[in-house]
């Protein structure tokens, strides 16, 4: 078989030519970084947990009516996806102050906010992802009014189905990042949730202890990433609950 195209590579994932037009095959990697990479190392199954986290996140949003990029799974570390053209924008969702937004604003860490806010930052590493406002984006043609209309109400869906989802299993929904594409029917254009949604971009909190469950146990050095990725993943009913080794384990 010819070997397939790479696309793209990122940090955490690669992407190569899906096999039918308008599809791409995307790849997790063990790879984590943080602090635009100035930290790395290879956390051991983090991709799988990753692609199948994602996964479940996706195909919820896509029942819902939220579109997704996710078409389907197609084994252990690799989805088939819809292309799309990337907005270079991460949209951030916030309902408690954590993070960039407590360091700027001196808000202490775990001060629930009156609403969910939405931030937006410029995709680009060089510039270490600078946070940027509506009027930045439409000056500089990174997307349109409309866009970001619709980005903002992408992301509040999206804030709505993936707080009640953790909810349900115990865990606050801190904040999160998601990437959004446009895709094209004919002369119209829509905006779909694209890249990924795992524990790698969102913050989670057991509702009880207030231990943290995503990648600032890497970025913090707070215990094995592993292990928190997959606490949320047997939460939510993707991998069996009980913890004797017994049970069938992700494997590469
Ligand atoms: P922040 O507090 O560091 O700005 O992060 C806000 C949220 O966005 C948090 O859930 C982590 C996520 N995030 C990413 O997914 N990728 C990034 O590069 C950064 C900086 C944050």
């Amino acid at each position: 078989m010819a070997r397939r195209r790479m696309v793209y590579e990122g940090k955490a994932k690669i992407l190569y030519e899906g096999p039918e037009p308008d599809t791409m095959v995307q790849y997790f990697k063990d790879d984590a970084t943080a602090f635009n990479a100035e930290k790395k190392d290879v956390i051991e199954g983090k991709g799988a947990l990753n692609n199948r986290l994602s996964e479940h996140f996706m195909s919820g949003l896509n029942t819902i009516g939220v579109p997704t990029h996710f078409i389907k799974r197609l084994n252990m570390r690799e989805q088939l996806i819809r292309t799309c053209e990337m907005i270079p924008l991460e949209v951030v969702v916030r309902n408690v102050a954590a993070g960039t937004m407590s360091t700027r604003l001196g808000i202490e860490e775990g001060t629930p906010l009156p609403r969910p806010i939405i931030e937006f930052y410029l995709k680009d590493d060089a510039l270490s992802d600078p946070i940027v406002s509506e009027e930045h984006i439409i000056a500089f043609s990174w997307a349109s009014q409309q866009d970001v209309d619709d980005m903002i109400a992408l992301a509040l869906r999206v804030n709505d189905f993936m707080s009640g989802m953790m909810l349900g299993v115990g865990i606050r929904l801190v904040d999160f990042k998601i990437e959004i594409g446009r895709v094209f029917d004919g002369d119209f254009q829509r905006l779909i949730v694209a890249d990924e949604i795992s524990p790698d971009s969102c913050r989670l909190w057991d509702v009880e202890t207030g231990e943290k469950l995503d990648k600032d146990v890497f970025r913090r050095d707070l215990g094995s990433l592993a292990d928190a990725y997959t606490e949320v993943a047997k939460r939510l009913g993707i991998l069996p609950k009980g913890g004797n080794g017994t049970g069938p384990k992700l494997v590469h």
